[in-house]
């Protein structure tokens, strides 16, 4: 199957690490030309040469038009939409409202920010792809972690919206609903479970893969296949979806399990 890239100008932020960075190395590897914009400027200078980079925060409307403008202006096929925090673990009455905000501003508003930016080229070009990424989050809901799922559940509205707007555009948006992704920042979310939860790091591991029916996590290079084969023209068709890579998440967090449940409820 061809899902080479050449010549392909691609956007990806929060691209320097984590997901961002399995998706940066595979549309590189397919012959794409990649724009990262990331917070993190030492992970950025780590990136190959190839990959043409920003410290950018996509929280900043300010900091997006100046990284995307100049870029823009010659054109943009793809916007791999990357970037979303983690937020607090907490019941949401001892949930700040800057953590709130913090979580809201980096995962939602920065693809909002982003998107705003590149969609006249697309328009100007009658061609385009955005890939949002949601999380399985985004429609199971998930207690302690209202912020971060409220994010995901709006980049889904997001995406459905943006699709409709720009169908007749030639331009394509759709969203990559993740499972738990192997790695550092799934081992920081499982510790924060695990104190919320006073249970064994193991333990929570374990409850974020029997949630799924093939009992699994997933790699980051596993979602940056679906990302490339979206952007390519095999995907020419494929638009306004919420495409999930996770095994079959049948449920993330099995109340059984829910310790602050059972303390509220005197067990
Ligand atoms: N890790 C998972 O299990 C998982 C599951 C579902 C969805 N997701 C989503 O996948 C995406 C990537 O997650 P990840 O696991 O790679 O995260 P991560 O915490 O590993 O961070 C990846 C990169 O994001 C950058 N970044 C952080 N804040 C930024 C900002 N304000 N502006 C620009 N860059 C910023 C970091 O510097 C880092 O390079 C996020 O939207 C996340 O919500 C992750």
């Amino acid at each position: 199957m061809d899902t080479r890239l050449d010549g392909l100008r691609a956007v990806v932020t929060a691209g320097a690490g984590g997901l961002g960075l399995a998706i940066t190395r595979a549309l590189v590897g397919e012959g794409a030309t990649v724009f990262v914009g990331d917070v993190d400027e030492r992970a950025l200078a780590n990136l190959p040469s190839a990959v043409k980079c920003a410290g950018v925060d996509v929280s900043d409307p300010g900091a997006v038009a100046a990284w995307l403008d100049p870029i823009a202006a010659s054109g943009v096929d793809l916007l791999v939409n990357n970037a979303g925090i983690a937020g607090p673990t907490k019941p949401l009455e001892e949930i700040s409202a800057d953590e709130w905000r913090r979580c809201l501003a980096v995962g939602l508003d920065g693809q909002f920010h982003c998107a705003r930016r590149v969609i006249p080229a697309m328009k100007r070009q009658q061609s385009g792809a955005i890939v949002n990424v949601s999380s399985t989050a985004g429609f199971h809901g998930m207690p302690y972690r209202a912020p971060y799922v409220a994010a995901k559940f709006g980049v889904i509205g997001l995406t459905k919206t943006l699709a409709m707007e720009l169908g007749r555009h030639g331009i394509r948006v759709n969203a990559v609903a993740p499972g738990a992704i192997t790695g550092e920042r799934m081992d920081r979310v499982i510790a924060a479970h695990a104190e919320a939860e006073g249970l064994p790091r193991e333990e929570i591991r374990s409850l974020y893969a029997e949630g799924t029916s093939m009992g699994t996590f997933v790699d980051p290079e596993e979602i940056a296949d679906l990302v490339v084969f979206l952007a390519s023209a095999r995907g020419k068709r494929i638009s306004g979806q919420v495409i999930s890579v996770d095994g079959h998440t049948e449920t993330l967090y099995p109340r059984a399990y829910d310790q602050s449940d059972k303390k509220r409820m005197g067990e």
